[in-house]
């Protein structure tokens, strides 16, 4: 088992490139599913959860394999399998595309219900009544599988009852193979929702809309291979937004687009953080006392689930009361346990944190309890005083390329350890 070892109080200082979007190249490279030919995606970043789709693609019947840094190639003229069981997909969320894909593709699918990030309850109830909305009926078998069939996918009217971004990009995948028309009303507006749209309409699909809350799509009988590029990963930016905030620092984030961080920026302004916009980059400048701050987390262009757990943990160190509010997901606050090991004053009822900022955090050991928290134990490891030593670095492996490479990069103290390696107190650089 590995670690992070960090000792606290380095100010984050220089310049971050950040990689292609982790959500967005999921969720093409499961597209690449229904391109009867080869694509070629550019700004994949190499992480586990890319790793494990290379895996179901080729097991699959594709062929998927980086041959650049960054660079993917997917050739799914042989895919010849519809059915994607609970040891293929159980390690990752993103493995339900499969759904949309299989079932455009070959008008059948076998797909296990998905794994990925615990943070409660997590239907799919919205994506099974997309793909009967388009002909398709479906039945859950023994084991979690889902089997659903269509004699023919026809474009449809849906209406989504909840904004959700795995839906939208189902329904979208489906629809894009059907015949005539589809619109998603109270679509999923995610920068990578739009991505998504691009990818497949660079492949000669015809969708409009994407971005808004009403897409629509016109069926093709067929994708083409091509080229395609990721956009640059808005939660990985955050991330170091946050983390620069966090430790007083001054960082210059690079190759991103700063609309997509609106929602962060004014946060962060608010929080008494001075954010300067470029055209690809933000510098994100900390040298004044912290100010406390609500938070809500909101579909996009709201303030995203996946940041939470970083703000709340740069909230511990400002003064007064923060009240953080989780929106999307009923239970994402377990990482607060392992913040009250370190000190903060965090108390949670349901889905609302209040956060007693201005308080010092304490090095200590905690545990990554999924993805994004794993990222805020890191952060908290930066502000705190002493060595923290955070666990479960799987959970970060999944979204974050040279995470602690990057960190170091800007001066932070972080190494990683095989767990029992020894730690020295004064440096561990
Ligand atoms: C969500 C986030 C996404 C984030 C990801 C991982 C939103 C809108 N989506 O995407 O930004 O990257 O988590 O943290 O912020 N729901 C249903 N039925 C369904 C599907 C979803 O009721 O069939 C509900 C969920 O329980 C949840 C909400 O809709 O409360 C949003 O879910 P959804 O957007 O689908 O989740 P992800 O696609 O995983």
């Amino acid at each position: 088992m590995e670690k992070y070892v960090i000792l606290g109080g380095a100010k984050l200082e220089g310049e971050v490139e950040i990689s292609g979007a982790k959500n967005s190249a999921v969720a093409l490279i499961v597209a690449a599913l229904m391109v009867d030919g080869t694509c070629i995606i550019e700004n994949v970043p190499p992480v586990s959860d890319t790793y494990v789709l290379i895996d179901i693609i080729n097991q699959l019947g594709g062929n998927a394999e980086f041959i650049d840094k960054g660079v993917l190639k997917i050739d799914s003229s042989n895919l010849c399998c519809y059915e994607a069981p609970y040891e293929m997909v159980s390690k990752i969320r993103a493995s339900s595309y499969l759904m949309g894909a299989l079932l455009g593709r070959f008008k059948k699918a076998r797909v296990a219900m998905p794994g990925g990030c615990d943070f409660g309850v997590r239907p799919i109830d919205l994506h099974l009544k997309g793909f009967e909305a388009l002909g398709a009926s479906y039945s859950t078998e023994k084991g979690g599988i889902v089997d659903i069939k269509a004699e023919s996918l026809t474009g449809a009217s849906i209406y989504m009852d909840q904004v959700s971004v795995g839906a939208t990009i189902n329904i979208m995948l489906a629809a894009t193979l059907a015949e005539g028309q589809t619109v998603i009303e109270n679509a999923a507006k995610e920068p990578h929702i739009v991505d998504v749209a691009n990818f497949l309409s660079s492949m000669g699909a015809n969708i409009k809309g994407a971005g808004t809350d009403v897409i629509k799509i016109k069926g093709v009988d067929s994708l083409h291979g091509g080229t395609y590029t990721v956009i640059p990963d808005q939660i990985e930016a955050g991330t170091f937004m946050i983390a620069a905030a966090a430790t007083g620092g001054d960082v210059l984030i690079k190759n991103i687009i700063p609309k997509h961080l609106d929602s962060i920026s004014a946060k962060l302004l608010e929080i008494g953080v001075t954010v300067e916009e470029y055209d690809d980059s933000l510098r994100v400048i900390a040298n004044k006392p912290l100010k406390k701050a609500n938070i809500k987390t909101m579909p996009h262009p709201g303030f995203p689930t996946d940041l939470q757990p970083q703000i709340l943990t740069l909230l511990t160190a400002a003064e007064g009361t923060s009240i953080v509010t989780e929106n999307v997901w009923d239970n994402r606050f377990k990482y607060v346990e392992e913040l009250r090991r370190m000190g903060a004053n965090v108390s949670v009822d349901g889905r609302i944190a209040v956060v007693e900022g201005g308080g010092r955090l304490i090095g200590s050991p905690v545990s990554s309890t999924d993805l994004r928290a794993g990222a805020a134990l890191v952060i908290a490891g930066l502000m705190a005083d002493g060595v923290t030593e955070v666990y479960n670095l799987n959970y970060i492996d999944r979204g974050y390329e040279d995470f602690e490479k990057k960190l170091r990069g800007l001066g932070a103290q972080i190494t990683r350890r095989a767990d029992g390696e020894k730690t020295k107190t004064a440096t561990i650089a």
